[in-house]
């Protein structure tokens, strides 16, 4: 066996990230990470989660039960959302006017849903008209994503509430990505009607990657636990938290827990006291 690589002590860089994440982190949040490992099921862990969960709801502006961190990136997050909405056999309406939009969609036939699209110009929010038409020309659609702030082109999606409700009306349930919105932008899924919400922690947020934000409305999570087959994804399947305590707090799924980025998490989602504000400029908060 040859011997082990000599590959030294860990020694990034220093860099100002000024992308639209990862975003710099407080140095707060830095020192959480920091702090000694629990073990997932251990009762200070268990407490941590409570509050991550009601800094999470105060970040979406919900009182959604089902609001936790995913393990895993925005995209996690984002799969965990469209994998359990979406069953084999139902359609999704997904935007066409962003790269993201575009992911929507591809997660929903990963899903076994059929996708048919609602078009804007890239660089162009949907219009609510458009919308409705959609709904009109494609008879049952059960799911309707859209991107609040579409970081491929800077475009922030306005009239939120209008999109769902012309949703509503049509019995379709709402998944909305906030993933470069959520801390930088307004954003209120509770007054909005938005049925799920998904975001990043490493954009607005100021936290590294890796525990990313959801919350599930009662309609949402009744049709997830309804569903007619399981969701595809074990490690995703959200209804796997039915029973375990996530609405006070236990871990998130039937495994272990990534503990050193919910302390990060938790630190990343409290308001700071004396700061200008709970999250940082990216390119949502510059987009239209
Ligand atoms: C709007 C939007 N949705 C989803 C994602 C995916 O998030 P992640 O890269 O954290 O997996 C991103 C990432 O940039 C994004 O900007």
């Amino acid at each position: 066996m040859s011997d082990a690589p000599d590959v030294g002590e860990l020694s990034p860089p220093n860099r100002t990230l000024m992308g639209p994440g990862p975003s710099d982190v407080h140095p707060r949040v830095l020192r959480a990470m920091s702090t000694p490992l629990v073990g997932h099921l251990d009762p200070s862990f268990v407490e941590m989660m409570n509050e991550v969960q009601e800094l999470l709801r105060y970040t979406f502006r919900t009182d959604n039960e089902w609001t936790i961190p995913v393990s895993g990136t925005g995209s996690a997050a984002m799969e965990a959302a469209i994998g359990n909405l979406v069953e084999p056999g139902d359609t999704m309406l997904a935007p066409s006017n962003g790269y993201f939009g575009g992911r929507m969609g591809e997660m929903a036939e990963r899903a076994g849903g059929e996708v048919v699209t609602v078009d804007a110009p890239w660089g162009e929010p949907l219009d609510p008209d458009d919308v409705a038409a959609a709904f009109a020309a494609h008879g049952d659609i059960d799911v309707f994503g859209f991107v609040h702030a579409e970081t491929s082109t800077g475009v922030l999606q306005p009239e939120v509430s209008e999109l769902t409700s012309i949703a509503h009306d049509h019995d379709a349930l709402v998944i909305a990505d906030t993933v470069t919105s959520v801390g930088g932008v307004e954003l209120r899924v509770d007054e909005w009607d938005i049925d799920v919400a998904y975001a990043g922690p490493q954009k607005c947020l100021s936290c590294p990657p890796g525990a990313s934000p959801l919350t599930l409305n009662d309609a949402a999570m009744e049709k997830v636990l309804n569903r007619e087959t399981d969701a595809r994804s074990w490690y995703l399947d959200l209804s796997l938290l039915e029973g375990t305590g996530a609405r006070s707090g236990r871990t998130t799924t039937r495994r272990r827990s990534p503990t050193s980025t919910r302390s990060a998490r938790r630190c990343g989602s409290s308001p700071r006291r004396g700061s200008r504000s709970a999250g940082r400029a990216t390119a949502a908060s510059r987009a239209r």
